[in-house]
Formats: structure tokens, C-alpha cells, sequence
């Protein structure tokens, strides 16, 4: 069994450079052996027939490694107008994305109307809500990550039923894809779970501030000390294949330790096929999984570049050492 653990080398690869199209975002590579797995990318909101400048990067990466490119709109995709959205793909390819977070439900809606184009998306939707949702990966890794209890909806019994399952102490609140870290004495970190109340208008707050992306209910985890900059790492079916800084950290290089024991064969027992693990130094020395979540809408640091994460990306597996 691959432990998944070293293979964080770069990979060698054919190269080549096709001729974009700008009408439909398709690079005109011929069907080499790795040319059937295409890269969709969010198109650009003001000119649909370029490719979003934040994923700009990783779509000339991929043309030039030989995949075909294809534009789709994200903003189409999150209305719901899915088969709107990717009316530039062409049939006869698997598919990942690389683009802008999509909800469970829309996400289910661009596989749909990718497959009645008569192509694949690689991460089906059911695969995307256990990657993109905490309780779809929490249980497989709950001996990793801080211990954590959740609510279906926004339900003011429910959530004080999940804080006490947790006991008193602090604790940190998100829903099922996305904290508010950034309004962290506000909307994130739960000072005693014991105090009622004051939980409750952290989680008013979360709401609040979520609106209408507030994704499933509430998740409550117990509060871990952590030290020093989270690492990213990127897991290929199972296989951790990249190590990199976390985006919000991108000049933090990350330490030769970020390790958890056992969490490989974790990973590869949720057999998805492409996923990111955020890693944290507890300050007790113990590396630890902060979230896991779905490769695609998983932001790449500015210090990784877009050529190194294609090449794991989209290469082969079996053809890598
Ligand atoms: N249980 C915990 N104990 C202590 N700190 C935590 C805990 N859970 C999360 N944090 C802190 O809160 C931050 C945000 O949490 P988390 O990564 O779950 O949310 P996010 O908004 O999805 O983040 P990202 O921007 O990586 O997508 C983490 O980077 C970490 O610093
Ligand atoms: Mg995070």
C-alpha cells in the first residue's frame, strides 16, 4: 500500500504548448495518453471568453502540459443554471474543476449537465459533499481533528443539545464548510460552552454573517492550542501527493515534520479523488487535521506554482514514483 506520506516531489511530464480558442477555452490538444482529462476553469464575469484571472495560472499550466481547457460559469452554476454554465464544454473527456466554491446542491447540477455533454466530472457529487461538508470526513478522521458535534439547520435546541455534547470549555464554530475566522471573537471562538447564552449570539452572529451561504447547520469543535502557520496538503485517490503553505500564509514554508501518523490510510479509506488536508502544530508538538476539504475549491498558495500543482493535479497516478 502507498503510505502517501514522501511522495511530494515534482514529476516529470510531456510538454506542450496548443493554441487557446477563445471561444470556447479549449486548448486543441490532440488525444494524447494524458490529453483526456480536462481542466474546467471559471470564465471571466466581465469577458466570459477568458478564463478568470485567479485561475488563469493553473489553465495555461494545463494547456501547456497538454489537457484540454474549458470555460464554465460559475455564476450560472451557483444560480442553478447549470446546463447554461457549461455550454463551452465539449463531450469525451473526464473533467476536474479548479474555480470558486460551489454549494453541494449546485455542484450536483454541474455533474448532471456535464454528463449530458457526454463528459465526466472526476469527483462525483455525492464524493464532493463528503470532501467539501465536515461531517462527510469527520468520522473517518475524528482521531485526528478537534472533536466536533454538529446541527441540521440554524435551530436554537439543536445547538444548545450539540454544545452540551461537548462539555464545557472553549470552542470554535463554522457551519459545514466555512468558518468566519476573520470575525473570530464574534462569529468563531465560543470563550465556555457551558454559558448558553453567550454561545448563542456567537452562533446568531455566524448566521448573520453567513446569510444565505450558511452551509447545512452549525459545526461546534472543542478548542486545541495551536502554534505557527497551517500547511496544506493535497491527496491525489488517497495519495498525498503535494505539501504546501497554507494560502492565507503563503511565506511559511512548511516544516519537513507537518506529519500525522495513520491519517494516510485514513484519507485513502475515503477513497475521493481529490482532497486537501490543512495540518496544524498543536502546541503540544502533535500535528493535527484542522478541515479537510474538496481539492477543486481548495485555493492554491501564491508560493506554489499553478505548473506544480497541475502536474500532480492531472497526471497519471501510475506513472508516478
Ligand atoms: N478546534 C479548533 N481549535 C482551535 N482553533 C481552531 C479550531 N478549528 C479551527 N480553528 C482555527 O480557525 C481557523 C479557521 O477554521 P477552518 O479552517 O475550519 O475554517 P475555514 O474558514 O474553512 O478556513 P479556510 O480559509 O482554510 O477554508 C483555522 O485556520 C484555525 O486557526
Ligand atoms: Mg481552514
Amino acid at each position: 500500500m502507498a503510505c502517501g506520506d514522501t511522495d511530494d516531489q515534482p514529476h516529470t511530464r510531456t510538454e506542450g504548448i496548443y493554441q487557446h480558442c477563445e471561444n470556447c477555452g479549449d486548448s486543441g490538444a490532440p488525444a494524447a495518453d494524458n490529453a483526456a482529462m480536462m481542466l474546467l476553469v471559471p470564465s471571466d464575469v466581465l469577458r466570459p471568453r477568458r478564463v478568470d484571472e485567479h485561475f488563469a495560472a493553473e489553465a495555461d499550466a494545463a494547456r501547456a502540459a497538454g489537457h484540454q481547457v474549458a470555460l464554465v460559469d460559475h455564476d450560472a452554476l451557483a444560480a442553478g443554471e447549470a446546463h447554461r454554465a457549461v455550454q463551452r464544454v465539449p463531450a469525451g473527456a473526464v473533467a476536474v474543476y479548479r474555480g470558486w466554491m460551489l454549494d453541494c446542491n449546485s455542484y450536483a447540477g454541474f455533474s448532471t449537465a456535464i454528463a449530458d455533454r457526454g463528459t465526466r466530472l472526476r469527483t462525483g457529487p455525492e464524493q464532493y459533499r463528503r470532501g467539501h461538508e465536515l461531517p462527510g470526513w469527520y468520522t473517518t478522521l475524528a482521531a485526528f481533528t478537534p472533536v466536533s458535534t454538529w446541527t441540521v439547520g440554524t435551530d436554537r435546541t439543536a445547538f444548545d443539545n450539540a454544545r452540551q455534547t461537548l462539555g464545557p470549555g472553549p470552542g470554535v464554530l463554522r457551519d459545514y464548510t466555512k468558518s468566519m475566522k476573520h470575525y473570530w471573537h464574534e462569529a468563531a471562538y465560543i470563550p465556555d460552552l457551558a454559558d448558553g447564552p453567550a454561545a448563542w449570539s456567537i452562533a446568531q452572529r455566524l448566521s448573520e454573517l453567513r446569510g444565505d451561504d450558511l452551509a447545512g447547520g452549525f459545526v461546534l469543535r472543542r478548542f486545541e492550542q495551536f502554534t505557527g502557520a497551517e500547511v496544506r496538503t493535497w491527496w491525489i485517490d488517497g495519495v498525498r501527493r503535494l505539501v504546501t503553505a497554507h494560502p492565507d500564509t503563503p511565506e511559511q514554508v512548511p516544516p519537513a515534520d507537518a506529519h500525522v501518523p495513520g491519517l494516510a490510510i485514513a484519507v485513502a479509506g475515503l477513497a475521493l479523488p481529490f482532497v486537501t488536508v490543512d495540518l496544524a502544530r498543536r502546541t503540544d508538538g502533535v500535528w493535527r487535521v484542522i478541515e479537510l476539504g474538496d481539492g477543486q475549491v481548495s485555493d492554491r498558495p501564491a508560493t506554489t506554482p499553478a505548473e506544480t500543482l497541475i502536474a500532480d493535479l492531472l497526471s497519471d497516478p501510475g506513472k508516478v514514483g
